[in-house]
This record gives C-alpha cells, structure tokens and sequence, in this order.
C-alpha cells in the first residue's frame, strides 16, 4: 500500500504553466504531484492574466517573486537561482504545449505535458527528439492510466486470461456541451476555436484518453481507420462535437472509438471493452475501483480493486492508498502517475537506465501517437470517411 514513507531527501522542485483559478484541471495537477511528497510547488505562472497569477500563486503559498507573468520569464529567472525549479507541468489550452514545451526543455526541465500535446505529429515527434537529446523526462497526462484495475486488465491481457483479443470497443461519451454553453463558458469557448483547440474538438479532447488506454492494456497496433464527424450544434463547425471511428489492428482485431460532447443526459460515459477469443473485459471510469470479467459460459464477475485475488505482484495494481471497498478516485490515480513522473526525473537526473527502463509511465511517445490518431480521423472524415492507413 502507498503511503508517505517514499520520499526523496528533497523533493523535486516543481512548477505549473496554465492551472491557474478557476480552470478546470489544474487542481488535479497540484493534488496528484504533492500527494506523496515527490514534488512542491515552488513557483507557477498559472494564469494568462499576471495579476490574477501573483494573487492566485501568493494565495497558494508561494513566495510571491515566484508567481510569474509569463512562462519565458519563470524559465529565465529560476535557471538563475540555485534553488531553481527542476521540472514543470503545462495545463493551458492546447495551441500553447508545444512552445511551452520546447521552452521548458531548453531550460533543462522535465516536463509533463497535458493532452493532445500538439497540434501535429511533427510538432510532437521535435518534443520526443528534444527531450530525448536532452535525457529529460516527459510525460504526458492520460490522468486514467494510473488506476489500478486498469493494470489488472493490461495484466489479465498480457498473461492470455481472455485469449487473442478480436474486439475493442472504446468510447467516451459525455452531455456537457449538448448545448451551446461556449457562449458562457470560457473553458469551452477556446475548446471551440480550431486557432486554439487544434484540427479537433472531441477526438483530442476524449478520444486521446480512451485511445491510450486501449493501446496500454493491449498492446495492439492499429493499422487502418476510418473516421466520421459531425458538428450537431452547428457553430462548432468545423470542429465535431461527435465522433466515431472504425479501427483495424495488425493482429487482426477489430475496434470501435465513439467520442462525444453531446450524449445527452451522460455524465462521462468513458468506458473500454476488451473482448477476446475466451473472455472479455470491461472498465468503466464512472465505477473505476470495479472490473467486469465475463468469461464465456461463466456467470460475470465484479473484480475489485485492493483484493488478493488481483496480480497484486505487478507494479501499478497494489497502488492502493487505502484498503479495498472504500472509494478511490481521480486524485488517486494521477497521484499514482505522478509518483512514476517523479521516480524517473530522479533516475534521468543520475542516468540510472536501469530504473528507467523498467518504470511505466504516459510519456512523449504516447503523446506522439495520440495527435497521429487526430490527424489520421480528420483526414478520413474530411474526405468522406475514406479508410486511411494509420
Ligand atoms: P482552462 O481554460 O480551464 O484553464 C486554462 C488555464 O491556463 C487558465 O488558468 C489560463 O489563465 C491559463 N493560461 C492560458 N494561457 C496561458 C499562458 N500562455 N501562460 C500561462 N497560463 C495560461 O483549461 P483546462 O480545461 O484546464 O485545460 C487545460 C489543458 O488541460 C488542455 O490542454 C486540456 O485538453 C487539458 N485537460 C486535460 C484533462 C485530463 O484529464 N488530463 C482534463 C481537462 C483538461
């Protein structure tokens, strides 16, 4: 079980770009970094507003000299202080990652990055160069991928308990913007624009997520997809509220991904099937503390996480921060992330390739192939749902 007992002589010093008051996700990146004591906050420039900044960060517990007006400043100025910031997490709207991001390597930083991490593949391969030339860690925030039951799976998978996987049917599919609420919403309103969104709404936004986990638990390649979108609420255009793609995988398997802002009355709707040749497997993010295995001829079962009939042995399913029955949640699991965000910057920053190798974690590879899902499914669909190799 996890507790505070792992801890690093000092703890990383660390910053947020973006994450500012009020935005949506940047709580969850202060809650999961600080959880275990890996990292502190020391300095942000978390707003585009740098009022709003200095109050927020001063509000926060920092040294107010440390809450910047801007990005290039925060890097400038911390590479000159002894106690400078070693790593930092970028949570603004998607147009920003990639110079953010480059800009943050450039200064010797680690860095995770939110989702999609580009706008194009090229950008996000220069960041997987960059930061490989640089030997610093980059991780990208697939904030699902650090629930345990979600390893159960990939590890019921990996040891054939379903047999050769056929099927994956992957969606997430929520009703938040079943209307125009981007007249009001300034958090909507930017997820809108193609200037700052990128060349999709839905796709990047919940597609990404589902799609990394589908490659994470089963390890199956995609070879062809084909892509349609539409823009019900019709301003969006020409960005979809609504999605759906066909996949081919190499092994011969087969998938559906359904992504959606405007599925009426649903809360989040994120949910994986697996189905193999003897069983199948299915996670819902709603309930993530539960896995459903079904296997053929069987009545269904309801795995719960913190159990002993888990592969408790394999990293990433014991991560368990209190017993099994009681609730954990989203917090938990970016914890668990960023506690892995945090092992591998200390082994980069004394090369231990031993350690590092063997640590898992969302990192600038995957972020790479999340925006070659969008660009491959803008492709298809602006061009008729034409199949397009992937
Ligand atoms: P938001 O609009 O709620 O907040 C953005 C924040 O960034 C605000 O505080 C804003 O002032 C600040 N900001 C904007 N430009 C800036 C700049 N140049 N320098 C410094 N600060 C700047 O956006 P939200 O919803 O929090 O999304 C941020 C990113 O996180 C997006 O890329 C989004 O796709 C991603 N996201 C990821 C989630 C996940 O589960 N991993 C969930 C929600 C969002």
């Amino acid at each position: 079980m996890f507790n505070e007992e792992m801890r690093f002589e000092s703890p990383i010093r660390w910053a947020m770009v973006g994450g500012g008051r009020g935005s949506e996700i940047g709580h969850a990146h202060r809650a999961g970094a600080q959880r275990d004591g890996l990292f502190q906050l020391v300095a942000g420039a978390f707003d585009i507003d740098p009022a709003r900044c200095r109050d927020f960060g001063t509000k926060l517990g920092l040294d107010p000299t440390r809450a910047y007006a801007d990005y290039l400043s925060m890097f400038r100025l911390e590479a000159a202080r002894l106690d400078g910031i070693q790593a930092v997490s970028i949570a603004t709207p998607n147009a920003t990652h990639y110079a953010i991001s480059k800009a943050a390597l450039e200064a010797g930083l680690h860095v995770i990055c939110e989702k999609p991490v580009t706008f194009s593949a090229d950008e996000a391969r220069d960041l997987q160069r960059r930061a490989q030339a640089a030997k610093r860690v980059f991780g990208v925030m697939y904030g699902y991928a650090g629930f345990p039951m979600l390893h159960q799976a990939r590890e019921m998978i990996r040891r054939g308990d379903l047999g050769d996987i056929r099927v994956i049917n992957m969606q997430f599919a929520h009703g938040f913007h079943s209307d125009e609420i981007e007249k009001h919403s300034p958090g909507a309103q930017w997820r809108m624009n193609p200037a700052v969104s990128g060349p999709s709404f839905v796709l990047g936004d919940l597609g990404t997520h589902t799609w990394f986990l589908a490659g994470m638990l089963t390890g199956c390649e995609v070879e062809r997809l084909c892509c349609m979108r539409q823009s019900f609420v019709h301003s969006r255009a020409p960005l979809e509220d609504n999605a759906h793609v066909m996949l081919q995988f190499k092994n011969g398997a087969v998938g559906t991904l359904w992504a959606s802002a405007v599925n009426a009355g649903s809360m989040h709707q994120q949910k994986i099937r697996v189905v193999g040749e003897k069983a199948s497997i299915e996670w819902w993010d709603e309930h993530p503390n539960q896995l459903r295995y079904e296997v053929q001829g069987q009545p269904a079962q309801l795995l719960d996480r913190g159990m002993g009939y888990l592969y408790n042995e394999v990293p990433g399913i014991a991560t368990n921060r209190i017993g099994g029955g009681h609730a954990e949640g989203f917090f938990e699991s970016w914890a668990n992330l960023y506690h892995r965000f945090g092992l591998a910057m200390a082994a980069a920053d004394c090369d231990d390739q031993a350690t590092l190798e063997s640590l898992w974690y969302p990192d600038i590879a995957a972020g790479v192939e999340g925006v070659r899902l969008l660009e491959c499914c803008v492709e298809s669909a602006d061009n008729g749902a034409r199949w397009v190799n992937f």
